[in-house]
């Protein structure tokens, strides 16, 4: 169909565009609006230690504590120092739960979060003893608290933030105690962000913050302001990292700025509206503390917002990043004034503990409005995902204790233990973690070994010896790598699987159970071929040397593999037999036609039916006819 443009579509085209245009327009307009519709609005603020949910000064409701797998609530020690309730409240994990514990939220879209902790001490304890502990998320570490803490971290606490991808679906922060000192927190913020936020990270980074700076303002943003960051960032006076005070002005403005709130980054309106310049010429430098042997991110935030300068050209300054001249930078050139524009760079492999920002003036003075730093942390390998799924059964089935901290990742950090009585190493592609061993002897477990154990198809050893464990051994167990197993000393009952006898077990200890019927012949041939195997005292195992003979039909109480062979194989005798006796009948008859019928097979015939009983009659009338003239033949029996 050829399309024709009659004055209608031509007026619905027109319409279009301009509906387009005023979408555009609309669009653009909004873009500069301070609260511009944030697509992302999954949100967690977790009020840690707070059995109900609060609601702060800024209106921002706070959960009641949740998602956590151990530990005991607290409060600081003087809570009208404190200006926010979940600023008070806390949850702390004594060892009695485990050396590990975490939060971890579930149910959450794959995808980039912003991960926000407040931690205090203050003497919640009353034992004037800041602990040791060390944090992760996602199974790699972030933070690190040591023992004792700077006095003002302590009583005031401290917010610490990062941004971290989540690909397993739940969010993982989890708290390793040093030196049995329970780890503490007050308030867990986590909040979906852009996923191409910060750009050049890629989703195998951890960003952690290391200083985000508002130039020539106080700290403000959650925590400490009602100013909004729809991230849920917070932004620090960058008064305590300038090194030249004396000489710095700050300078400042009402008027709205544009390219605030866009995507990805969704800065504020309010990072722009003020900054820090420099009389004269001189230059304006910063100083971050950094850890070094990391990558850092930087980024740099600008705007235009003296209003004499005019044109490109009359304000430019180098930026020196560790002295390293990294780029020329000319504000109104890029996006002329009143307007935000932002830079980054990555410093490679640092090799000092301090990081230095130097804006050097080539016209006019340097001007800045913020800056940030992140340490580009690499995740940790984790562990292989269905060999978690497994240990999280086996958690599960054999009813792990507290005490033991089976939680987190089985074996991430890597610089932590792993759970405990687990034994992980890296896969032969050194991509992930892998379960090796499993020690769990007399622990005083009561549940039953879950099916799932066959999804460690890296186990090695496994020993739950002298527990009280119950059910069956599962058939999942006999993967090729096992080498040592000892179950002794439990009230396993059921029968040993034949799975076992395919692994290839070096030492099988199944004494002190309930087992019984047949050990299968293979998983015996171990003892014979320089291995051990211990099935002393069970209840009623047979069929190998030292152990009485199998009944022939039954094992366990239910029909053996023999009995079944036996029954089957009388089956096929008795349809033998069957067939024999009617091909000997059918012959026979042959014969009745032709010659003499003995009585008993006449019988037969006769209940069968009358027409065949009619006919043998006749038949045997005609014989004895015919037999008058011939001779008789008389069947052989
Ligand atoms: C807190 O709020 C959440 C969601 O708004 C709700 O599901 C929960 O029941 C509330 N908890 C309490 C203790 O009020
Ligand atoms: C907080 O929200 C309530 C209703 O939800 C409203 O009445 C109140 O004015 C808000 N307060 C602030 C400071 O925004
Ligand atoms: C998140 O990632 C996990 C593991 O890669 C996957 O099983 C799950 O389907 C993903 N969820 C979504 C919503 O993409
Ligand atoms: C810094 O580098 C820029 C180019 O990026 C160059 O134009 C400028 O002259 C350099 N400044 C100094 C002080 O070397
Ligand atoms: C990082 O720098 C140190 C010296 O500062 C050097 O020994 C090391 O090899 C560097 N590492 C990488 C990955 O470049
Ligand atoms: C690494 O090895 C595992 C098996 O151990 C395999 O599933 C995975 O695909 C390998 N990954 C790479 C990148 O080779
Ligand atoms: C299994 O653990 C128990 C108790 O920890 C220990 O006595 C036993 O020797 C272990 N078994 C093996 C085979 O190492």
């Amino acid at each position: 169909m050829v399309l024709t443009v009659t004055p209608t579509t031509t007026m619905s085209v027109t319409h279009f565009f301009l509906l387009v245009f005023f979408f555009f327009f609309f669009s653009t307009t909004a873009y500069s609006a301070p609260h511009q519709p944030y697509p992302y609005g999954l949100a967690y603020r977790i009020d840690c230690g707070s059995a109900t949910n609060t609601t702060d000064p800024f209106n921002t409701t706070w959960l009641s504590d949740r998602f956590y797998t151990g530990g005991v609530t607290g409060i600081v020690s003087e809570p009208l120092r404190f200006h926010y309730p979940y600023e008070k409240t806390l949850r702390f994990f004594p060892v009695s739960y485990g050396k590990k514990n975490c939060y971890v939220v579930p149910s959450l879209p794959n995808g980039t979060y912003f991960f926000r902790t407040f931690i205090v001490y203050d003497n919640y304890d009353g034992k004037s003893h800041t602990p040791s502990f060390d944090i992760s998320v996602e199974g790699t570490v972030v933070f690190s608290w040591r023992s004792p803490w700077p006095e003002l971290l302590s009583r005031d606490g401290a917010y610490s933030d990062l941004f971290a991808y989540v690909k397993d679906g739940e969010a993982d922060v989890c708290f390793y105690s040093l030196a049995t000192d329970p780890p503490v927190i007050s308030s867990l913020e986590l909040v979906q962000v852009d996923p191409s936020s910060y750009n050049s990270a890629g989703n195998d980074l951890v960003l952690v913050n290391y200083g985000r700076l508002s130039c020539g303002t106080n700290s403000w943003g959650p925590g400490f302001s009602d100013d909004a960051d729809l991230f849920g960032r917070s932004w620090q006076s960058d008064k305590d990292s300038r090194s030249n005070s004396a000489d710095v002005r700050t300078i400042s403005t009402r008027n709205t700025i544009s390219g605030t709130d866009v995507k990805p980054n969704y800065f504020p309106m309010k990072l722009y509206q003020s900054a820090v310049t420099v009389d004269g010429d001189s230059s304006l430098e910063y100083k971050l503390n950094v850890d070094a042997k990391l990558d850092y991110l930087v980024w740099l935030h600008f705007a235009e917002i003296d209003s004499t300068v005019k044109k490109a050209g009359d304000r430019v300054f180098d930026v020196f990043i560790n002295d390293k001249n990294v780029t020329r930078i000319d504000i109104y050139k890029q996006v002329g004034s009143f307007a935000a524009y932002s830079w980054h760079y990555t410093v490679k492999n640092l090799s000092s503990s301090v990081l230095s920002v130097t804006l050097v003036a080539a016209k006019g003075a340097p001007l800045i409005s913020g800056l940030e730093n992140y340490a580009l942390v690499p995740n940790d390998p984790s562990t292989i995902p269905e060999q978690v799924i497994a240990m999280k059964a086996l958690k599960e089935s054999l009813r792990i204790p507290e005490r033991m901290g089976w939680n987190g990742d089985p074996c991430a950090p890597t610089n932590w233990d792993a759970w405990e009585g687990v034994t992980c190493r890296m896969n032969e592609n050194k991509t992930a973690l892998v379960i090796s061993q499993i020690d769990l002897g007399s622990q005083g477990l009561k549940g039953y070994i879950s099916e799932q154990i066959g999804l460690l198809s890296n186990l090695v050893s496994l020993n739950l010896s002298s527990n009280s464990l119950e059910g069956e051994i599962p058939s999942g167990l006999g993967q090729k790598s096992l080498t040592n197993l000892d179950l002794s000393n439990n009230q396993l009952t059921g029968s040993i699987p034949d799975s076992l006898a395919s692994s290839s077990l070096q030492l099988v200890l199944l004494n002190g159970n309930l087992l019984e019927g047949r050990v299968p012949e293979q998983l015996y041939s171990v003892g014979v071929h320089g291995g051990a195997i211990d099935l002393y005292d069970n209840k009623g195992l047979c069929g190998v040397p030292s152990l009485p003979a199998c009944p022939i039909f039954w094992e366990n109480g239910r029909l053996s593999s023999r009995g079944k062979i036996a029954i089957g194989l009388s089956c096929l005798l008795v349809f033998c037999l069957i067939v024999l006796l009617v091909l000997i009948y059918i012959r026979k008859r042959r014969n009745d036609y032709d010659f003499g019928l003995p009585s008993e097979l006449m019988s037969l015939a006769a209940k069968r039916n009358r027409y065949q009983r009619q006919k043998s009659l006749m038949v045997l009338e005609m014989e004895s006819q015919h037999a008058k003239g011939l001779h008789p033949f008389t069947p052989q029996q």
